[in-house]
């Protein structure tokens, strides 16, 4: 039995039609219009195959599959149809139709499994409009509250639980997944390692930690014409030199840490003014957890002292705190083994990008396939994978489905 090329092709293109961009990427941040068109169209499309659907109080959308198997947990399969600012239309979205493609797969052959199958898509993985990133698996883990998400606002400050309203998907907490056998999530590398090592399927381990922190640095807006440089608090200025020196402590300080600014906020943002005030985010992440930690504690203290000379105050608001996780051996070894049968290259890999797995995690035994990724290029609009690759991820992602459904595997406590 074999995945279907050219529906799951279909699928692919259909869904990235909604937020389409000029380059050939999507811009479908979570619960906007765009969003809801895209979730619309994959419920038609579960609908269309005969699978029963769910919307739980995240807005999460889940398709089942059994054959008469009801009260035992389900193996889910799935990732998110929200990207990131003028993203790509592999990240997430891959997962999700791959996981759809799967399910299609099964019914149209009658498969009988020991366990009913899901797909699932989930809401604002990406923290791109609200923060923080994998939310809604982090609400199913417990490791958010309800409320917390959703109160989280939007630049605009419009709320997660408001957009979820508005766009009708405020669905029933009784639709979340209870018990869960397994979490498999298929998805693009989003890095250089598998296409430069020349390698068909990421077997992926687990997922390295990662925390956003928001930092807000408070000058003193003031007339660029005549305040001399020695009176000025500049916030702009302090910015830039931490920009710089979260750089430095990623690349020379604490090694295989990586570190970026990509986020930056100044006011009153004139030509004519010192910035009065900057907020900025930082995004860390390093697979070892005490390193993680030490990382945090040098950007602090540098940040301590550069506003010291610099005359500006500071907060810093932890937006987003995930340690390193591991997966279940079991789920990654058959994904492995999974590959190997199938007659792939395969290599075993930790994940740089964060994913809803690294939640999935707590509710039942979990792993991830990993697609080589064009140049390494992803969060743009260049995100790219050849196709042949992904039908070759999509065809391990069934075996791997139909091993963890047929067999029992043991929920890890
Ligand atoms: C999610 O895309 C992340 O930031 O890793
Ligand atoms: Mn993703
Ligand atoms: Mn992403």
């Amino acid at each position: 039995m074999q995945i279907n090329n050219e529906r799951l092709h279909r699928y692919f293109t259909e869904m990235a039609k909604n937020g389409a961009t000029e380059l050939g990427g999507v811009h479908r941040l979570a619960l906007t219009d765009e969003d809801k068109a895209g979730r619309d169209l994959f419920i038609e499309w579960l609908k269309a195959i005969g699978l029963s659907v769910r919307v739980d109080d995240m807005g999460n959308i889940y398709g089942r599959y059994s054959s008469g198997n009801e009260d035992k947990p389900p193996v889910i399969i799935g990732s998110h149809l929200d990207s990131v600012y003028q993203g790509g239309k592999f990240d997430g979205a891959l997962g999700v139709l791959a996981g759809l493609e799967v399910l299609h797969t099964l019914s149209e052959n009658k498969v009988q499994t020991a366990f009913p199958v899901e797909v699932v898509s989930f809401t604002n993985e990406e923290g791109t409009r609200f923060q923080p990133a994998v939310i809604s698996s982090g609400v199913l883990a417990g490791e958010f509250s309800l409320d917390f998400a959703y109160s989280r606002p939007d630049q605009d400050g419009i709320t997660l639980g408001a957009e979820l309203e508005r766009i009708g998907y405020k669905g029933d907490s009784a639709n979340r997944p209870s018990q869960v056998q397994a979490y498999l999530e298929m998805h693009i590398e989003q890095g250089p390692i598998l296409e430069e090592t020349g390698i068909d399927i990421g077997v992926v381990e687990g997922i390295q930690g990662a925390t956003w922190l928001e930092i807000s640095l408070i000058g003193q807006a003031n007339h660029a014409g005549t305040t001399p440089m020695n009176r000025r608090q500049d916030a702009m200025v302090a910015a830039s030199r931490i920009i710089l020196a979260v750089r430095e402590i990623a690349a020379q300080k604490v090694p295989n840490t990586v570190a970026t600014v990509g986020k930056l906020r100044i006011e009153p943002n004139i030509v004519n003014a010192i910035p009065g005030k900057v907020v900025l985010a930082v995004d860390l992440r390093q697979p070892d957890n005490p390193k993680l930690q030490e990382a945090v504690g040098l950007v602090k203290a540098t940040l301590a002292q550069i506003c010291e000379e610099e005359k500006v105050k500071y907060e810093i608001n932890q937006l987003w705190l995930s340690s390193t996780v591991m997966f279940n051996e079991k789920v990654v070894g058959t994904v492995e083994q999974a590959a190997k049968n199938l007659g792939f290259s395969y290599r075993r890999m930790l994940s740089g990008a964060g994913h809803d797995a690294m939640y999935m995690a707590r509710l039942g035994a979990t792993g991830m396939i990993f697609v080589p990724t064009i140049d390494g290029k992803s969060h743009c609009q260049e995100e790219s994978a050849r196709w042949e690759a992904v039908v070759n991820a999509t065809n391990v992602l069934l075996e791997t489905t139909l091993h963890l459904a047929q067999a029992q595997i043991a929920i890890p406590a």
